[in-house]
């Protein structure tokens, strides 16, 4: 059992605090946000995160996890110290290293012992040499530390399934003592662990986001292509992924990608990229497909109702995913604020997300459940994937709507199904407008 401190009690740091406290180490998670320690400790969470409120109650009653604001008692009797500190967007796409800095900072003022510090915060290539600059500069007396990279790899709602059980652990160190010191905390999760240098480690953690964007992206733009042919793209992604070489996950076509991760990573390694003269020609294809989305859910609900001046549009979901209350980066900011600028009324409806919208998504009507959203609406667009979703009562949905015109940013839905109980409905790249004619092959039927 070891003693560990973890500094940013947020989605990551939360969710790696009570992770390793369920493994039996006794964890200090510590923020300087005074209200969010003492709700902690009344065990009211910060986040929505499936499963993880109990985990919290479970250690804290076990006596494995407690909650501070000093770093001085967080780090009393530490063997790690882990940085798990908002990286959020800076300027031009640059991470913004400040709760990176402040952190380092404070860990070197008030260490007392050796210690690792480990970085589970998403920063950029080189920043943990830089981490150890700042702790060295600022030790208020002379003593031995090791700086370690370990990425988080957890996607928010089911973040602490990924946490017990991760694809791969990777460590990135110059100091390899430390590295195996790290690698012995993550024995019991039983995965691969790979153990590499600082910026290697740093590197896998862009690259390993930037893939997956990039899939994302990649089928979004062969969903534009099937919707010109009149192709499945949902059977076409099906197709592709028996090959193991591509994969069956991430080649949901839709709304494309959100969320405080995929948008700001791709950002910041295209951005390191650009510093050093590379060209991140893909990175920024990537990027464009993806914010282009929106624009097309939108002219989607054009082709149906024609001028959406003054009509009422209901949003099924405003969270970036489905179990998660994060709205960072979501996708519906944008819809909204398309429909808003075309003179639409919008109203939304999200299982847990609506407190968060409302305070960052202005003159959104929030309906207290999907009924009501559907109640006398010329329109409503899914936006999150949730399972409550998929088994509405359909028929009651059309009857409750003034015209009952669906556009289904998540492909949820069957085309076929939705027309054959009244919809006038669009899905995302399921063959032209939804039908599938078998328009002209390319090429052929040329004027000679
Ligand atoms: C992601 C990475 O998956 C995770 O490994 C990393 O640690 C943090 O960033 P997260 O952002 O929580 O996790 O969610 P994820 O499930 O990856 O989805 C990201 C976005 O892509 C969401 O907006 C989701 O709706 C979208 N998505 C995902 C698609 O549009 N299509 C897909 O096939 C999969």
């Amino acid at each position: 059992m070891k003693d560990i401190c973890v500094i940013g009690v947020g989605y990551v740091g939360l969710v790696t605090a009570a992770g390793f406290s369920d493994l039996g180490n006794r964890v200090t998670a510590l923020d300087i946000n005074e209200e969010r320690v003492n709700n902690l400790r009344k065990g009211i969470l910060p986040i929505y995160e499936p499963g993880l409120e109990e985990v919290v109650r479970r250690n804290v009653l076990a006596g494995r996890l407690s909650f501070t604001t000093s770093y001085a008692e967080g780090l009393e009797k530490a063997d790690f110290a882990f940085i798990a500190v908002g990286t959020p967007e800076g300027v031009d796409g640059e991470a913004d290293l400040r709760y990176v800095r402040d952190a380092a900072e404070a860990i070197a003022k008030a260490m007392v012992r050796p210690l690792v510090v480990v970085n589970k915060s998403t920063v950029p290539v080189g920043t943990g040499d830089w981490v150890a600059e700042i702790i060295r500069s600022h030790l208020a007396k002379p003593l031995v530390f090791s700086v370690v990279s370990c990425p988080e790899f957890l996607r928010e709602g089911c973040a602490l399934s990924d946490f017990h059980n991760p694809a791969r652990t990777v460590l990135g160190s110059m100091d390899r003592e430390a590295a195996d010191k790290v690698a012995q905390l993550h024995l019991p999760l039983r995965a691969p662990i790979v153990i590499t240098d600082l910026r290697t480690a740093e590197m896998i953690k862009y690259a390993s986001n930037a893939f997956l964007a990039t899939k994302i992206s990649f089928i979004n733009e062969i969903a534009n292509i099937c919707e010109a042919l009149g192709a499945d793209v949902k059977e076409v992604a099906s197709g592709m992924g028996y090959d193991p070489r591509i994969g069956r996950q991430f080649l949901e076509a839709g709304i494309g990608y959100g969320g405080s991760c995929f948008p700001k990573d791709v950002k910041a390694l295209a951005h390191m990229a650009s510093v050093q003269g590379r060209n991140p020609q893909l990175l920024q294809a990537v990027m464009d497909i993806n914010d282009d989305r929106t624009r097309m859910l939108v002219e989607h609900a054009e082709s149906l109702l024609g001028k959406i001046e003054k009509k009422e549009i209901g949003l099924l979901g405003l969270a970036f995913k489905s179990n998660t209350d994060d709205i960072r980066e979501a996708p519906a900011q944008k819809v909204a604020a398309l429909l808003q600028e075309r003179g639409a009324i919008v109203r939304a409806y999200d299982p847990v997300a609506m407190d968060n919208a409302a305070r960052t998504i202005p003159g959104i009507r929030m309906c207290p459940d999907p009924y009501a959203l559907a109640e006398g609406a010329d329109a409503l667009v899914v936006v999150t994937d949730w399972n409550e979703f998929k088994q509405l009562d359909l028929p009651k949905v059309r009857n409750l709507m003034r015209t009952p015109n669906l556009i289904d940013g998540r492909n949820i839905y069957e085309p076929e199904e939705m027309k054959a109980l009244g919809f006038r409905y669009r899905g995302i790249g399921r063959g032209y407008n939804g039908a599938k004619p078998a328009p002209q092959p390319a090429g052929k039927g040329r004027a000679k």
